[in-house]
């Protein structure tokens, strides 16, 4: 991966940091974004601490809105001159309703929305990098998720757990046509479920927050669950491997809930109006 140019979103905390980690050990040159100068910077230190040739470049940059996704992408295009790797890690669980100011739902707008819109606002610059290869950050629970077009995008169905499950099968609904679209290009788009992973990822308060920090101490560790997204992102043998799901570093089918052509058309219309593409 020497001088790979590989970015990372949410690269400040959990499997994100591992992955920016991993991946400098690799000797990539590792652009790590972070919606919070200081978090962000104290990551790359601590990186730095225990890898001091790693080759780390923070970018400040929040996927919770349409315009500052675009911001994000146009600080990417002007900095990076080539981009080999992306990885949409950035993730949250929102276990409360809240609108950003675009009026979507905080869980759709940056488990789905955002990755989309950086897919197709890097993906000229990735093509003119090519070999390149995105990875999105998915989640197997995507299994479990329901998606109402008139409802999901809004929070008008929002539900502490499903709302998680329905954002991140936006995603897996799309990933057929992305794959589709970047067919030859020298550009792939695979998923990845990494594993279940003790982070910050879900956090609540009150008894039921002390109690899930008890049962993550049984989870797996960041770094456990940086391996899978990392391998999708620079093993050579998957560099023709396109529009795949994986678990872990298991290729499954997507499963039937997300092979819904139809509504995964309309998904893509809309998320391109939304996203403003
Ligand atoms: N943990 C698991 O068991 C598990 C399982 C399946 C899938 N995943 C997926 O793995 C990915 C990483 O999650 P994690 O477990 O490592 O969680 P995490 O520790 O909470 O990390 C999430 C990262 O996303 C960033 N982020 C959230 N909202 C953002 C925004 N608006 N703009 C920019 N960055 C934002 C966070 O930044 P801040 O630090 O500023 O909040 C943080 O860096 C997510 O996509 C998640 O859905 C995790």
């Amino acid at each position: 991966m020497k001088d790979r140019v590989c970015v990372v979103t949410g690269g400040n905390a959990g499997i994100g940091r591992a992955m920016v980690q991993a991946l400098a050990q690799q000797q990539a040159q590792v652009v790590l974004i972070s919606r919070d100068k200081v978090r962000g910077e104290t990551a790359v230190q601590e990186i730095r601490h225990s890898l001091p040739q790693a080759q780390i470049e923070l970018v400040v940059g929040d996927v919770g809105s349409v315009a500052s996704t675009h911001q994000l992408a146009q600080t990417l295009l002007d900095r990076c001159p080539q981009i080999h790797v992306l990885i949409n890690n950035a993730g949250i669980w929102p276990t409360k309703k809240r609108l950003n100011v675009d009026g979507l739902e905080e869980g759709f707008m940056v488990n789905h929305l955002a990755p989309f819109m950086l897919n197709q606002l890097l993906q000229e610059r990735l093509k003119a990098s090519a070999p390149a290869r995105i990875v999105n950050v998915s989640a197997g629970l995507y299994v479990n998720g329901r998606v109402d077009l008139q409802k999901t995008p809004y929070g008008h169905d929002f539900h502490p757990i499903r709302t998680y499950a329905s954002t991140k099968l936006c995603n897996v609904l799309c990933l057929p046509l992305e794959a589709a679209r970047l067919a030859d290009s020298g550009v792939t788009i695979n998923a990845v479920h990494p594993g279940v992973i003790n982070t910050k990822l879900g956090t609540m308060r009150g008894p039921l927050g002390w109690l899930m920090k008890l049962v993550k101490r049984s989870w797996a560790t960041p770094e456990q669950g940086a391996i899978a997204p990392v391998w999708l992102a620079t093993a050579p043998e998957l560099v023709n491997t396109n529009g795949r799901y994986f678990n872990e570093k298991e290729e499954i089918p997507i499963g039937e809930i997300a092979s819904n052509a139809e509504l995964a058309a309309q998904l893509w219309q809309l998320s391109t109006q939304l996203g403003k593409l």
